[in-house]
């Protein structure tokens, strides 16, 4: 009824319009152009980008540079691990002390504190496992190398090897678990090879998180099904986000497939915290850490035999990088992990999509230098693709421990 006094309306104001020959302003016309009364229509070439985002889960091949990958005994020995508040110096902090289960492994501030408040927020561990960059800006090559991180760094778990290998060699329970995972006792003299295999175990932990099918995922597979979009249950303001998501917004561009990432590096100017007043470098910074560090996949603890792998990292030492890149992070449980941006300076996804509407994101993807012209999506608009956004969530992280054997 309302719909039709308003279309109606909407064709006289039209007429008026044109009967004057004079310059108006449609009250309507706005509403029209927005198409908030539209039902989504998708060509054949939309359907096929929509395809492109799932299914969902994707099953991930173990990783061959990390011989305990997809092994049960270290996945479990990895999972005591991840809690065990003894890996870190003082012995009051763990990795779930930042990445907390319940909040979709995150802590759910802007930026982590551990012995000290960090540059970057703490993000998800949610859907590594396909991943080649690990960190904000990339800063490591493999999930074990980004794991090893964090037990060493002095502002995080701020541990020596040397009491890592100390707590694993000393614990009858943990050096337990690290003969059945890795098939002999840990070395009594070598410090760092013992630590790298706690890293290894706590990868093939994080390797098994992978994020519940959302909404998205039924309406992708209903497509999928030769099923018309009217006919499913996905709403129609997630149906017209997801149109701009995939046409006119250019979001697909970076945020790529089945988990919402290309896993490469842009600017997109959307966090600008600046840690000791100099705004973060990001990716050229990352790199030559990369290549500074014994843990890369070009050094010594690679377990791939071809050593293949290490490709990608020899590829990145051939490159700079540019100031200001990051990660591109997934879409999915966003609605888990709010604040948003590498800084946690955002705290809606409203505010991203507020972001991004003032700017051209197809442009940011040429990476041309030419400037980047404003997208100018309307409020309707923006709505429309913060819902899209919030139907790539599951609304909770059903994962809890479970409670193990002991070990003999
Ligand atoms: C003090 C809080 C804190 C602790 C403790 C911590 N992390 Fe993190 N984690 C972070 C932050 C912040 C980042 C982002 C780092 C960056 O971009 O440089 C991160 C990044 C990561 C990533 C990369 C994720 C991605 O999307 O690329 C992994 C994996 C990870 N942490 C695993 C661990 C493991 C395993 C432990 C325990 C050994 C741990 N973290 C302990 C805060 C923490
Ligand atoms: C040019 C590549 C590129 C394009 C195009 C792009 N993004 Fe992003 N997106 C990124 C990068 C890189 C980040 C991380 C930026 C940071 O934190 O500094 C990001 C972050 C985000 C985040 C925050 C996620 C989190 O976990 O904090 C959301 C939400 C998002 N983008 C949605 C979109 C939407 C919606 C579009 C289309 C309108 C879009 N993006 C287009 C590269 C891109």
């Amino acid at each position: 009824m309302i719909a039709n006094f308003i279309q109606s309306n909407r064709i006289f104001a039209r007429i008026v319009c044109t009967a004057l020959m004079a310059v108006c302003t449609l009250p309507y016309a706005n509403a029209a152009d927005d198409g908030a009364s539209v039902k989504p229509v998708f060509s054949d070439s939309e359907i096929k980008a929509i395809l492109s985002h799932g299914p969902w889960p994707v099953p991930a091949p173990p990783d061959p540079t990390n011989r305990v990958s997809g092994k049960p005994a270290a996945i479990e020995f990895g999972t005591l691990l991840f809690f065990d508040q003894r890996l870190s110096g003082s012995g009051t902090k763990s990795c779930s002390s930042c990445h907390v289960p319940e909040r979709n492994w995150t802590d759910n501030q802007r930026r982590s504190t551990g012995v000290i408040e960090l540059d970057r927020n703490t993000p998800t561990l949610m859907n590594l496992a396909a991943g080649s960059w690990y960190g904000w800006d990339g800063a490591a090559d493999s999930l074990w190398s980004q794991s090893l991180r964090p037990i060493v760094d002095a502002r995080e778990l701020a541990a020596t090897p040397r009491h890592v290998a100390q707590v694993v060699r000393n614990d009858n329970e943990m050096s337990c678990r690290y003969r059945h995972a890795f098939g002999s006792p840990p070395s009594p003299t070598n410090d760092e090879v013992v630590l790298v295999d706690i890293a290894k175990a706590l990868a093939a932990f994080q390797e098994t998180l992978t994020s519940g099918r959302t909404p998205f995922d039924h309406f992708r597979d209903a497509l999928a099904r030769g099923a018309s979009p009217s006919t499913t249950s996905y709403s129609e303001p997630a149906q017209r986000g997801l149109k701009i998501f995939i046409g006119k917004g250019g979001c697909t561009h970076c945020h790529a497939g089945p988990n919402f990432t290309g896993g490469e590096f842009f600017n997109t100017g959307l966090s600008r915290y600046q840690p000791l007043g100099k705004p973060d470098p990001g990716r050229p910074a990352a790199i030559r850490l990369l290549l500074e560090s014994r843990f890369n996949l070009l050094g010594p603890y690679n377990d791939e035999v071809s050593g293949a792998s290490a490709a990608r990292t020899r590829k990145a030492s051939l490159e700079q990088g540019n100031v200001g890149e990051f990660k591109v992070p997934s879409l999915r449980n966003l609605f888990l992990t709010s604040p948003y941006g590498r800084d946690g300076s955002i705290d809606t996804l409203a505010q991203v999509v507020q972001h991004y509407a003032n700017l051209d994101p197809i442009r940011l993807h040429a990476k041309d230098g030419r400037p980047v012209k404003p997208l100018n999506l309307s409020a309707r608009e923006q709505s429309d693709l913060v819902v899209f956004l919030e139907s790539l969530s599951t609304f909770s992280n059903p994962w809890r421990p479970e409670e193990g054997a002991r070990c003999d």
